[in-house]
């Protein structure tokens, strides 16, 4: 195969015009291959001159390197120009807006529950008391027995409790925080000072008024010389910093296995006496079977619901609105964001 200067130069010419025609670098890409690669009639120009005539090759040789020089700058500025293209593109279209309004992520917030239960913890906390807690899945024994309440009693039934399978698991759902006073004697000698809040379980209907899930809240103190009347002095300074300064509580006679004696605590709010917990006494019988000596101490325990207390004081009319978990509530408390 033999190549003339003139096929070098029209060689030269069409490679020059595709480089100018490459709209962008994928079309510039091919036009190499096709203008510069092997298989170009440059480069078979070039493999040609092994074959030329000696007197020749000189003259031959300078026009070929002339045209591949050429076709190579312009296809070097072609690439700059075509590259600074994309990256205008590229630029243009990844834009970022940062004037654009941001999306606000609503913050999570604590349920009212958790509110209520954090504001009384501090409170005690307050007044030298201590957290306790105990496990929602509780010993029957713990929960009943140690209380001072009877295989016998009411409360056991299967319509107020949830009992765990197998019955031999003696393991109920707790029906009270009051297990957790017992654990804290056993563990704990007094002088004893705890506040315990926590779930507790009834086999109820949910309405409007109950819940199978609630919470309650117990304290419990044992130390020398305690009586009933530091037992109503506390609930007193207890419902005046939940309900308000000027509220007052009364307690009426009742009666609990675990308390002797036992009282109901009511408080008397918005004009009407509202009934808030149990109370009284921490019974002997139990102190003994957390081997306590009666001789030297005595003890008070009171024990309400959560959810009462934080319907009464925010006027909530129905127990739905509380377990149901809407957000809607929740917000009226100024948590959760919006
Ligand atoms: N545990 C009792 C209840 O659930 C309340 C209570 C607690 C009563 C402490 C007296 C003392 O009804």
């Amino acid at each position: 195969m033999s190549l003339t200067v003139a096929d070098v130069s029209s060689a030269t010419r069409s490679a020059l015009d595709a480089i100018v025609m490459a709209k962008d670098l994928a079309q510039l890409k091919l036009v190499k291959i096709e203008h510069l690669g092997d298989k170009s009639n440059l480069s078979k120009a070039s493999q040609a001159l092994g074959k030329i005539a000696p007197e020749q090759k000189a003259q031959f040789g300078k026009v070929v390197g002339a045209a591949k020089a050429e076709v190579t700058a312009a296809f070097d500025a072609r690439l700059v120009v075509l590259e600074s293209e994309r990256d205008a593109k590229v630029l243009a279209e990844e834009r970022v807006d940062v004037t654009l309004p941001a999306t606000k992520m609503p913050k999570g917030g604590l349920h009212p529950l958790t509110i209520l239960t954090n504001e009384i913890s501090d409170l005690f906390i307050g007044l030298g008391y201590r957290v306790a807690e105990g496990p929602e899945l509780e010993a029957e024994w713990l929960n009943f027995d140690a209380l001072n309440i009877p295989a016998d009693h009411p409360a056991r039934t299967m319509q107020d409790t949830f009992f765990i399978e197998p019955l031999e698991s003696r393991l109920v759902l707790r029906t009270h925080t009051s297990p957790v006073q017992i654990r804290t004697m056993l563990e704990d000698q007094p002088p004893i000072y705890v506040i315990c809040p926590g779930r507790t379980y009834r086999a109820d209907e949910l309405d409007a008024t109950h819940t199978p899930v609630f919470s309650q809240v117990e304290g419990l103190v044992i130390d020398r010389g305690i009586t009933m009347a530091d037992l109503k002095g506390t609930l007193d300074y207890f419902a005046q910093s939940i309900f308000g300064p000027d509220v007052k509580t009364r307690l009426r006679p009742s009666f609990f296995p675990f308390t002797e004696p036992s009282a109901e605590v009511d408080f008397f709010f918005n004009g009407r006496w509202i009934e808030w917990g149990g109370c009284g006494m921490v019974n002997p019988k139990v102190l003994e079977v957390c081997g306590i000596d009666t001789s030297e101490f005595s003890g008070f325990a009171f024990g309400m619901g959560l959810e009462r207390t934080l319907m009464v004081r925010h006027g909530i009319t129905d127990m739905h609105d509380i377990v149901e978990g809407d957000i809607r509530f929740t917000r009226s408390f100024g948590v959760g964001g919006r």
